[in-house]
């Protein structure tokens, strides 16, 4: 079937399997691999993308669920050439090894900053919960956040 899906301001009309997942639409038909694919099961929360503003996990959401609708992947953080402060926050911070849970931790921490600018460590790890990181032991990506809050304007970073 055809959709039509805008991902991170861009339009795209592909013509799609009914059954295809957003997570490998945007992957394999549109070539945004910054999403990642991990568990098939709806556990890791590594594919995690903003569906018109909310972020769902995208291997839980069938393409033609987004026609019409608004995709934001990790691709459309970075604004006129410059990192978003989540994105400074993860490096300045190291909230990341392997960096294989990385795009939906900062999706998600995006998300919250945009409604909470100034959360909680618990507020943190609370709205990345759905979410696995088998490397950092989430004390350097709740770092990387509260960074992202205390520097939330961007000409302050990307030093
Ligand atoms: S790939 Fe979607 S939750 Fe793991
Ligand atoms: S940095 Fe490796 S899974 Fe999070």
């Amino acid at each position: 079937m055809r959709v039509t899906v805008n991902v991170n301001g861009t339009e795209y009309v592909r013509e799609v399997e009914p059954r295809l997942l957003l997570i490998h639409f945007l992957r394999d038909e549109l070539g945004l691999t910054g999403s990642h694919w991990g568990c098939d099961t709806s556990n890791c929360g590594t594919c995690v993308v903003w569906l018109d503003g909310t972020p769902v996990k995208s291997c839980t959401v069938l393409t033609p669920m987004a026609h019409g609708r608004q995709v934001r992947t990790v691709e459309g953080l970075e604004q006129d050439g410059k990192l978003d402060p989540v994105q400074d926050g993860f490096m300045q911070c190291h909230g990341l090894q392997c960096g294989f849970c990385t795009p939906g931790m900062m999706m998600t921490a995006r998300w919250l900053l945009d409604r909470n600018p100034d959360p909680s460590e618990q507020e943190i790890r609370e709205a990345i919960s759905g979410q696995v990181c088998r490397c950092t032991g989430y004390e350097n990506i709740v770092r990387s956040v509260r960074w992202a809050a205390e520097h939330a304007q961007t000409e302050e970073v990307s030093a």
